[in-house]
């Protein structure tokens, strides 16, 4: 698990980030940055070099090699740091909280800045990181930076998905985005998975769950990972989140992913409540979905 780095961070100074951003800067060319190309990424003597090393890499934020040439990489904590630095300077965060949740691709946290809002880290290089770590398969192509690449790739996908949707479809309201690491307002409620609907309440909800992928449609995406995990419920209804594998409407596999996406909510609402969910016919929803007649299918009903 990557570490909360929060609390190290108020203990970095300018110089640091000045190092820590010239070994990201490297490691766009190498794996591991060669310690005598520093001073020149990261704008430091080489005297402040090895100051701003032994610091950071005391605290987890950089990871040393030595074989063949010694040299430097950030950790997923490294990167970290970069982004909430980024979002400390933009006044977007003040202070990370508690842990909100950690999912198998990312690390979420409680932000505290003019109103609560949530931080997400995405993680998605995380486990074929690791994996090939351990393998030592690595060479000189470019794998080196798949982590850090997949990871702010999967965190622009989300925040581009969630500015095109919100507010027209309820999806958290995004605030700021850096490298692999997105700012949104927190979520009230609990996830559906963890919800018990009052019986006359069951269809309504999941009515609610499809008009809104429905008008994710009509906006231009499908989520692509529908589940009872990815839905929040509150009082004033629900929130779909976690949104960077969603895909446009044009995609070619946009269909299969609707029609997948319609038969994990419906399948869901069916096992937990067989006496208020008869049989629902999918495969009208989804059609009615794409054709733009969700709405008006359920009013005939
Ligand atoms: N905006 C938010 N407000 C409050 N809690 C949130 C918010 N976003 C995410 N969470 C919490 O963090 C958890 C993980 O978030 P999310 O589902 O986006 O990430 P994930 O890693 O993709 O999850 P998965 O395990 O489905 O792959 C959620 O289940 C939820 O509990
Ligand atoms: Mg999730």
């Amino acid at each position: 698990m990557v570490r909360n780095v929060a609390e190290e961070i108020a203990g970095l100074e300018a110089e640091d980030f000045y190092l820590l951003s010239g070994v990201e800067q490297g490691m766009r060319f190498s794996e591991y940055v060669d310690r005598d190309k520093l001073p020149e990424f990261s704008r430091l003597t080489p005297e402040e070099v090895d100051y701003r090393l032994d610091r950071c890499e005391r605290r987890g934020l950089l990871k040393r090699k030595t074989i063949q040439y010694e040299g430097y990489r950030l950790s997923f904590e490294g990167y970290d740091a970069l982004a909430l630095h980024t979002f400390a300077e933009r006044e977007t965060v003040e202070g990370v909280g508690a842990p909100l949740g950690v999912g198998k691709e990312s690390d979420v946290y409680e932000v505290h800045s003019y109103r609560p809002f949530a931080l997400k880290f995405h993680r998605e290089g995380y486990t074929e990181f690791r994996e090939v770590n351990r393998e030592r398969e690595y060479t000189a192509d470019h794998r080196h930076v798949s982590w850090m690449y997949t990871a702010r790739k999967a965190a622009e996908r989300e925040y581009d998905a969630l500015e095109t949707l919100y507010p027209t479809v309820s999806v958290p309201r995004p605030v700021d985005h850096n490298r692999h690491a997105i700012v949104m307002e927190r979520l009230d409620g609990v996830e559906l998975e963890r919800s018990r609907l009052e019986p006359e309440q069951v269809v309504g909800v999941m009515e609610l769950v499809l008009s809104e992928m429905a008008t994710a449609y009509e906006e231009g995406y499908v989520h692509a990972d529908m589940s009872e995990y990815n839905v929040f419920i509150n009082s004033d209804g629900i929130t779909i989140f976690d949104w960077p594998q969603a895909v446009p409407i044009d995609h070619e596999n946009s269909v299969e992913l609707l029609q997948r996406d319609v038969e994990n909510i419906v399948s869901y609402f069916q096992r937990k409540y067989p006496a208020q969910v008869d049989a629902v016919d999918t495969d009208r929803i989804t059609n009615a979905i794409r054709d733009g007649t969700f709405e008006t299918s359920l009013a005939k009903k």
